[in-house]
């Protein structure tokens, strides 16, 4: 047994006794890779890293509102192979649904904008879509919604939709998705106390590099578990006693967090559908 090991049994043994049942996850695009859709910051694999044929200032332009204003080509490029329904939940959406289902999530937060979460089965009213989705779309002036059918076909095309107001406003038309340079929704700030109310805390396939969803992980009061299930370490997990890294791809870490839990059977069930 690793020390990981050992520590996963002990958080197992949290849930199992009923000393942890307001479970709070943090997310991010590490936890869809096994899905198939790339990270951002993965050397190699990355999306910022693979960039180069877009003609960018800098890779992250591609989600900065002012660059996407004077030029939304790229970004119309890139969400065609974003674009949700073309990939499946992993091993870990799946177990976010399992501590759903048994009443223990008390909230996800998530800065994915594949919707993988949904797709799992995640209740609705327990994900935190801290950077938007792809769900729904507006014009980037007049803010008027623009029609999920048609935002589809203009993606497929890999075209940037223009605002169809009557008065012909003729905006940009961008998916709700928060671009640098946007503010969190609304949700996010009236739920961002909620990590002080957990007594476990997951944190899987984020880099915490992004403010201000990397100060959420610090929220947790002293003493409440914090797990990190991510190829890497980051941000300041590991800083504290009660802090356990799952250092490794975040599937193979859940797995051996359900196997602790007696779920593995259940997991592999749910996942497969
Ligand atoms: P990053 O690409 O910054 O970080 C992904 C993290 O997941 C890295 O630490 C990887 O090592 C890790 N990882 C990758 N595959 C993994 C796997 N199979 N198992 C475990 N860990 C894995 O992605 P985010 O942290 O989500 O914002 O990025 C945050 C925000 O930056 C995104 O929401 C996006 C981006 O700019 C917007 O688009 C507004």
């Amino acid at each position: 047994d690793t020390l990981s090991d050992r520590s996963l049994r002990a958080v197992a043994q949290l849930i199992k006794d009923g000393r942890a049942k307001q479970v709070v996850v943090m997310t991010g695009a590490g936890i869809s890779t096994a899905a198939g859709i790339p990270d951002f910051r993965s050397p190699k694999t990355g999306l910022y890293h693979n960039l180069a044929r877009l003609n960018l200032p800098h890779p992250e332009a591609v989600f900065e509102i002012d660059f996407f204003r004077s030029n939304p080509a790229p970004f119309y490029l890139l969400a065609k192979e974003l674009y949700p329904g073309n990939f499946s939940p992993t091993v870990s959406h799946t177990f976010i649904t399992l501590l759903a289902k048994k009443g223990l999530l008390r909230m996800l937060f998530t800065q994915n904008i594949d919707c993988l979460e949904r797709a799992a089965g995640v209740p609705a009213d327990r994900i935190i879509e801290a950077h938007g989705s792809f769900a729904t779309q507006r014009c980037v002036d007049c803010r008027t919604p623009f029609p999920d059918d048609l935002m589809r076909e203009y993606v497929k095309r890999g075209e940037a939709p223009r605002c169809t107001r009557r008065e012909a406003c003729g905006g940009l038309v961008k998916p709700d998705i928060v671009f640098f340079g946007e503010q969190l929704p609304e949700t996010f700030h009236s739920n961002v106390a909620v990590p002080g109310l957990a007594d476990l805390v997951l944190v899987m396939g984020t880099s915490l590099l992004v403010h201000p969803f990397a100060g959420l992980p610090c929220r947790a009061r002293e003493g409440v578990p914090r797990v990190l299930f991510n190829l890497e370490r980051v941000g300041d997990m590991g800083t504290r006693a009660d802090d356990v890294l799952v250092l490794g791809d975040c599937d193979s870490g859940i797995r051996k967090l359900a196997d602790e839990l007696g779920w593995r059977d259940e997991l592999e069930a749910t996942w497969r559908g």
